[in-house]
């Protein structure tokens, strides 16, 4: 076999460029694991990266295999790859700089994998790797969220902000999130505070936080500097706040760029999902020739946690 199913773009555009078609199967090279996908989930750098908003960024040639999330089973191991056997049940960060999990099989780097949460299936499993570590980095690395805190998670049923939540009440720290048409899974999340942001002007309702975990920008950016204390943190997975305005407000800012080491993370991720800490809700598993159906509901941005394709069984 020297193809596979896969979902390609072969140019930027509207989810009409993504197209399911044969690719070649790839090879794993040195320190790299071939996972066969049984799951892969939907985020919005997807959508950034076909509609060409991050063409500069990551300079990916085309035709290009999108995806970043996978959970499957290891296939095939290339030299030095020792730490998996063949048929081990897997999830990962695959893709970003290159072909991705939008097919049968993906290639991802060793230090990118661990082994898969064995309490969930497939699709929850994928719905964990890029929103938990976006998340892991923006709550504890940036933010260093600790116990009793408090924090203002903005977004708090997306993808990214209903693992925060979760990560952040695991930490012992008090939870206040924002969400509209959703705000019942924020509820029943538990968190301290749900405030629907479509009724209520947010800055009104909060104050003193010790740390806001921005995931929308713009306007919901600026209102928050207010909700700071002194010594608080700003930290956006979205765009880069102003050092300035930091200063002004005597608080510190910082925005996502990396993950944490990804192996390790997930690894300690797996740990908590299987002790109930954090589940993934995942509101739709979609079949994977369903593609664009499923990138026009994420393009809608009111994504309840997370949706993912089934790839295989
Ligand atoms: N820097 C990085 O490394 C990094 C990593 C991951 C994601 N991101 C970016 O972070 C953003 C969020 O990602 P995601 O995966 O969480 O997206 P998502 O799942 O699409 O987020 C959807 C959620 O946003 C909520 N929402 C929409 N407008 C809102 C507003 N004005 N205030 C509060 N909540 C609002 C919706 O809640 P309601 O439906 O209840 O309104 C919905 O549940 C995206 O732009 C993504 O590209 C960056």
């Amino acid at each position: 076999m020297s193809t596979m199913k896969a979902v390609r773009i072969h140019e930027y555009g509207a989810s009409d460029v993504l197209t399911y078609e044969n690719a070649p199967l790839p090879v794993p090279g040195e320190g790299e694991i071939l996972v066969r996908v049984h799951a892969t989930t939907v985020n919005p750098l997807d959508i950034a990266i076909r509609s060409g908003y991050m063409a500069n960024y990551f300079n990916h040639s085309l035709p290009l295999i999108l995806g970043t999330d996978v959970s499957g089973t290891v296939e095939d191991l290339g030299p030095n790859t020792n730490s998996f056997s063949l048929g081990d049940e897997v999830y990962a960060r695959a893709g970003v700089t290159r072909d991705g999990s939008y097919a049968e099989f993906v290639l991802v780097n060793a230090a990118d994998i661990a082994a898969k949460p064995q309490s969930l299936d497939h699709a929850h499993a994928a719905a964990l790797p890029h929103v938990t570590l976006t998340a892991w980095q923006a709550l504890f690395e940036l933010g260093n969220l600790r116990k009793g805190q408090t924090v203002l998670i903005h977004g708090a049923a997306g993808g990214v902000g209903h693992i925060a939540v979760q990560l952040a009440k695991w930490r012992g720290a008090n939870v206040i999130g924002t969400a509209s048409q959703n705000i019942d899974l924020i509820e029943n999340l538990g968190v301290e505070q749900a405030i629907d942001y479509s009724k209520t002007a947010f800055e009104d309702a909060v104050q003193e936080v010790d740390m806001v975990l921005d995931t929308i920008g713009g306007d919901t950016q600026e209102r928050s500097w207010s909700t700071l204390k002194r010594g608080g943190s700003l930290v956006s997975i979205v765009e880069a706040p102003s050092e300035e305005i930091a200063t002004n407000y005597g608080v510190r800012q910082a925005m996502v760029f990396t993950a944490p080491p990804i192996a390790e993370t997930l690894t300690k991720v797996a740990e908590l999902v299987n002790a109930g800490q954090i589940q993934p809700v995942v509101s739709m598993v979609l079949p994977f020739d369903d593609v664009k159906n499923a990138h026009q509901i994420v393009e809608k941005k009111h994504t309840r946690g997370k949706i993912a394709l089934q790839v295989a069984p």
